[in-house]
């Protein structure tokens, strides 16, 4: 039987990092991690697992031309947040979109693939008719229009993959504050009945999704999307559960948008992309949509809920320690 090669970027990331464990428990791929360093701890982690590491860097064109070689499969994520505090919000929009065009134009000038996962978002700004836009959610979402347009033969061998909202995402000194009294505030400009697609424990769900999306072409392309969700839930039913999981008490706190940008920890410009983020999660689940298209879920691709780690299921397998203290 030959190997299918599978190329992964953000392979020493959440998202990759996943797809590559994943990738690896079946013996039909081959997988190929892409990294800007391959020296680094990460990178070697995934030599000893059997992964090939080789480098590229999204801001160099032709070294992912090398790296996507003789490809089957790929899987495509660009990082916003890596340059925020450097380039702001539009100049993190702007390098997030060359970098998808990059892959992208990369992914088209490789004769042997078959299938294509990009790791996108929905375009809020359209979703919500531009009474709502997001940076890291419209910046991928132009990416997909660039493939559409711009790309048509790939387009018909890409499939538009969108991971739900992280649970780790809750694990930082940025989300959950200590109190008085040994209780934990989750503090966010929305309100607790704000809600969003979760992801669960992304360094396993979304290698499943990733799996059932190359395993299933037949109902994963031309062009279809697919949201990497296990469940949807609201803030408030979120913190209930971190409350469950870990035993200790939670209260959410609302700020308005203003008050939360000037006192979020890691400084303005995240909280104002935060704050954007979880804006537009006051409008519901429905503005992860599309005109026009019908987004696959877990139950279209028979992915059972036994494969997927949950929200409280990720709460309590999260180590806690650098954020919640006795
Ligand atoms: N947090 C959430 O709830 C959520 C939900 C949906 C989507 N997202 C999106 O997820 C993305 C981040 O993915 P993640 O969580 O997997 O990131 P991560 O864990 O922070 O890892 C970032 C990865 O990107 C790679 N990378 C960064 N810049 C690169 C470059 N110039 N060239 C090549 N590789 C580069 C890094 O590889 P090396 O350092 O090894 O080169 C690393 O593997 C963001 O764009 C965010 O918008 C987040």
């Amino acid at each position: 039987m030959t190997r299918k090669l599978i190329v992964v970027f953000g392979a020493t990331g959440n998202q990759g990092g996943s797809v590559v464990s994943s990738l690896l428990q079946n013996k039909a791929y081959v997988v190929r991690a892409v990294t800007r360093d391959p020296a680094s701890d990460k990178s070697k982690a995934l030599a000893a697992k059997g992964v090939e590491v080789v480098a590229g860097d999204l801001n160099d064109p032709k070294s992912l031309i090398k790296a996507f070689e003789g490809a089957h499969a790929a899987y495509g994520v660009t990082d916003f947040f890596a340059e925020l505090s450097t380039l702001g919000a539009n100049g993190a929009m702007d390098l997030e979109i060359q970098q998808g065009k990059n892959l992208a134009n990369a992914a088209a000038a490789t004769p042997t693939l078959e299938h294509y996962v990009w790791s996108s978002l929905p375009y809020i700004k359209n979703t919500t008719k531009g009474t709502a836009s997001c940076p890291h959610f419209d910046g991928k979402a132009q990416v997909d229009e660039y493939i559409m347009s711009h790309l048509p033969d790939l387009a018909k061998k890409t499939t538009f993959f969108w991971p739900g909202y992280y649970a780790t995402n809750l694990a930082s000194t940025t989300s959950l504050v200590r109190q008085e009294l040994g209780k934990y505030a989750w503090v966010l400009p929305c309100s607790p009945n704000a809600s969003a697609p979760m992801a669960g424990l992304t360094t396993i769900n979304v290698g499943v999704f990733v799996s059932a999306i190359l395993a299933k072409p037949e109902i994963t392309l031309p062009s279809k999307y697919v949201l990497g969700s296990v469940e949807t839930l609201t803030m408030k039913r979120t913190l209930e559960l971190l409350e469950e999981a870990t035993g200790v008490e939670m209260v959410f706190v609302q700020k308005d948008t203003e008050d939360f940008v000037a006192w979020f920890p890691a400084g303005p410009v995240f909280g104002k992309e935060l704050a954007l983020n979880m804006n537009f999660f006051e409008l519901g689940p429905g503005v992860w949509s599309k005109s026009g298209v019908k987004v696959l879920t877990k139950e279209d691709l028979g992915i059972k809920d036994s494969q997927l780690v949950s929200t409280k299921q990720a709460f309590e397998m999260i180590d806690w320690s650098p954020v919640i203290k006795a």
